[in-house]
């Protein structure tokens, strides 16, 4: 009897630091973060109506070249992926009492996210960031990714004055652009913040958008922003420092 009473006071502790933790996490954001809770499902496209796709902006900084691999024409690189998008369902007032926030962060698994992939990659994706998503009061969303990516790419030129042209082309995986449709409207790619490779150097970079129709799915197009970069081996290799300057963000 002695032994179930402790047990039970036990259990009536539990709950009460339970409950306490739970008072404790009411912050000034509980109220936004249960909105958009409510009124996300990750698996639905937030589609804005009218036969209008889902605009997804894609910018692109090229942070880090990891590895140039002549032998395999592979390149692997570091790149900060920025993806902004909409979803008028996440809209608040922020006005409203418990609402007094611009913007708040929310985990990307409780979002639909667009399944943008790296089209010419050789290997899985690495996310080596949080995936962590901004939604402001207006309903626009920014997830903001560190990337480890490594790609095909014809690496002959690579110790030729002129480098060598490498890719990334980034789209949606299944989704043709009447569903998802891409822009890349401000930074195109950009090479701030790259940190120095000891043997490569990038020496020029740019986004372009293409829309290609596949043979499995005529009447279809599907949205490609195509960041381009040249990479050309050092003469001298140079000393890296240890950290970088500047987010980007
Ligand atoms: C790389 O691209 C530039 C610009 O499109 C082009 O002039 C050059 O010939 C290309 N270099 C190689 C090695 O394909
Ligand atoms: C999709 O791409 C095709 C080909 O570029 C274009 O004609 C069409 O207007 C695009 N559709 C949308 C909804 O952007
Ligand atoms: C970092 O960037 C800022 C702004 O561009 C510049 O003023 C500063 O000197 C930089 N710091 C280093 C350590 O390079």
């Amino acid at each position: 009897m002695a032994v179930l009473g402790r047990t039970m006071s036990l259990a009536f502790v539990l709950v009460l630091q339970a409950l306490t933790f739970t008072a404790a996490v009411k912050t000034r954001q509980s109220a936004i973060i249960s909105h958009l809770r409510d009124n996300s499902d990750p698996n639905i496209i937030p589609l804005p109506g009218n036969n209008r796709p889902v605009e997804v902006n894609l910018d692109l900084w090229i942070v880090k070249v990891h590895d140039v691999d002549c032998f395999r024409n592979e390149i692997e690189v570091l790149v900060w992926e920025r993806q902004i998008w909409n979803n008028p369902a996440f809209a608040w007032d922020a006005t409203k009492e418990g609402f007094k926030e611009s913007w708040v962060t929310i985990p990307s698994q409780f979002l639909w996210v667009p399944d943008i992939t790296v089209d010419n990659a050789v290997s899985s994706l690495e996310v080596v960031s949080p995936s962590i998503a901004v939604v402001y009061s207006y309903g626009g969303v920014k997830l903001f990714l560190s990337i480890r990516v490594r790609v095909w790419c014809d690496l002959k030129g690579a110790d030729s004055i002129s480098g060598a042209n490498c890719s990334l082309k980034l789209g949606s995986w299944t989704q043709s652009n009447k569903t998802v449709s891409l822009s890349n409207k401000e930074n195109g790619i950009s090479r701030n913040g790259v940190v120095a490779n000891p043997n490569y150097d990038i020496l020029a970079a740019s986004a372009t958008k293409e829309s290609n129709e596949y043979s499995c799915c005529s009447g279809e197009s599907y949205d490609h922003i195509v960041f381009r970069f040249v990479v050309r081996k050092r003469k001298q290799p140079v000393a890296v420092p240890e950290t970088k300057n500047g987010s980007g963000k």
